[in-house]
């Protein structure tokens, strides 16, 4: 059975199947065509066109979206939505001036949500988890890349993969997996005892399990430095795992060049950005990801995503839901978000939060834009006038309609 939208006010983002990725000066513009009809057939956009183009055809479903835009579902490129209960009590510690890092320290941060994931049983995670991503999913997330590490021994960051692996079978969307097993060191253990476990025993057996699709290693003073990041990557390498990392969100420590001479899919963060960073994310093939969710929530810098601009750096933005420096995954938050404080326009951030991140997550050739044989994931708008109603209404929900795979979400 096929189903048919017709009457779109005007369907967004439409690229032909050779655009994986779209550069800074790219971003400007988002193709659309107005009074639009778009044909879904076994879950994938088989026709699309203007309403005088419409192909007569029996026995479809027939959705009216008059008044409404429809744009491909959000593509959310890094989260680490698989915790397991809050941090709002540091959180209100914070707001009383107690700083993010120096929490941290005293054994409180992910050392604190890995203390709650130890505890939690495998069921018990999934869960929540499942629940939470099936919000997400309410509120226009039809990809999601999802991480590890909130674990940082060998059972929990198995207990967190196996989760995600649950996920993905229970939920029709695309997820993506991630091994963040060096987001931390834990106590107890040194530092090189812990990365040999990471390179000899978890990353193998994982990979060996088919739990992963990408790793990933919080680069970051106190935290993993570019030896040992690349020493991961090198690793990773031997089982065609590609690299994302946390990288620059507090410092610029060379992560970013060790990130693209590994050919990291994605950089993320970039809280702090100099000319050497730049000289490196201008070569090109990795996704720099904005988290502006996460500057909000820590009070810090935002990417000076202008950088990226002048030197047509293309950018992806995504949500980095965790429980300790963006406990949101609501992406329209975050377009909402990244249009204020980035001084963004909604053309930048659609393509920035649609095809870019699908990019940063290996999907753009079959997600992230309005294409013939692309994923009919899809966010159908209220009535409204522009588009640039949806990051104007801050906090408002202006999805009528989600569609995975052409299917009605509830
Ligand atoms: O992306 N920077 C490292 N990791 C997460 C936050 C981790 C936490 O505070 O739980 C991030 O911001
Ligand atoms: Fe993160």
């Amino acid at each position: 059975m096929t189903k048919l939208l017709i009457n779109i006010k005007e369907l967004v983002q439409i690229r032909d199947n050779k655009t994986s990725y779209l550069s800074s000066s790219m971003m400007t513009s988002l193709p659309s065509i107005k009074n639009a009809f778009l044909l879904i057939k076994d879950g994938v956009i088989s026709d699309f066109g203007p309403m005088s183009d419409i192909p007569s055809i029996d026995n479809s479903k027939v959705i009216d979206a008059r008044g409404k835009f429809v744009i491909p579902s959000w593509c959310d490129s890094h989260s680490h939505s698989v915790f397991y209960g809050t941090r709002s009590d540091e959180y209100f510690e914070r707001l009383k001036g107690v700083e993010y890092n120096d929490i941290a320290k005293r054994g409180g941060g992910i050392l604190k949500s890995c203390k709650q994931v130890n505890n939690a049983s495998e069921n018990e995670l999934f869960e929540v988890s499942l629940l939470r991503v099936k919000k997400l999913i309410r509120n226009g997330t039809g990809s999601l890349e999802i991480k590890s590490g909130y674990g940082l021994n060998y059972d929990s960051e198995l207990k967190i993969l196996r989760v995600i692996q649950r996920i993905k079978d229970s939920l029709p969307i695309m997820i993506k997996s991630t091994f963040l097993g060096a987001h931390a060191v834990p106590k107890n253990i040194s530092k090189k005892e812990y990365l040999d476990n990471i390179l000899y025993k978890m990353l193998p057996d994982f990979t060996k399990m088919n739990l992963i699709d990408f790793v990933d290693v919080f680069c970051e003073k106190n935290y993993f430095s570019v030896k040992e990041s690349s020493k991961i990557f090198s690793e990773a390498k031997k089982y065609n795992i590609r690299p994302k990392i946390h990288v620059n969100q507090f410092n610029s420590i060379g992560g970013v060049q060790v990130a693209i001479e590994n050919q990291a899919i994605s950089v993320d963060h970039l809280e702090k950005l100099n000319e050497q960073d730049i000289k490196y994310l201008k070569k090109g093939g990795t996704m720099p990801v904005i988290l502006p969710g996460c500057s909000f929530f820590l009070d810090i810098d935002y990417c000076p995503v202008n950088k990226l601009i002048k030197n047509d750096i293309p950018f992806a933005i995504a949500s980095d839901y965790n429980p300790g420096s963006c406990p949101t995954g609501n992406m329209n938050f975050i377009v909402a978000l990244a249009c204020k404080k980035l001084k963004l326009s909604v053309e930048q951030v659609i393509n920035a939060a649609t095809l870019n991140g699908a990019y940063a997550m290996g999907v753009s050739n079959i997600l992230g834009s309005i294409t013939k044989g692309k994923r009919a994931n899809l966010i159908i708008t209220e009535k409204i006038d522009s588009l640039r109603d949806l990051p104007y209404f801050i906090s408002e929900n202006l999805i009528n309609q989600v569609l995975i795979n052409g299917n009605e979400v509830i």
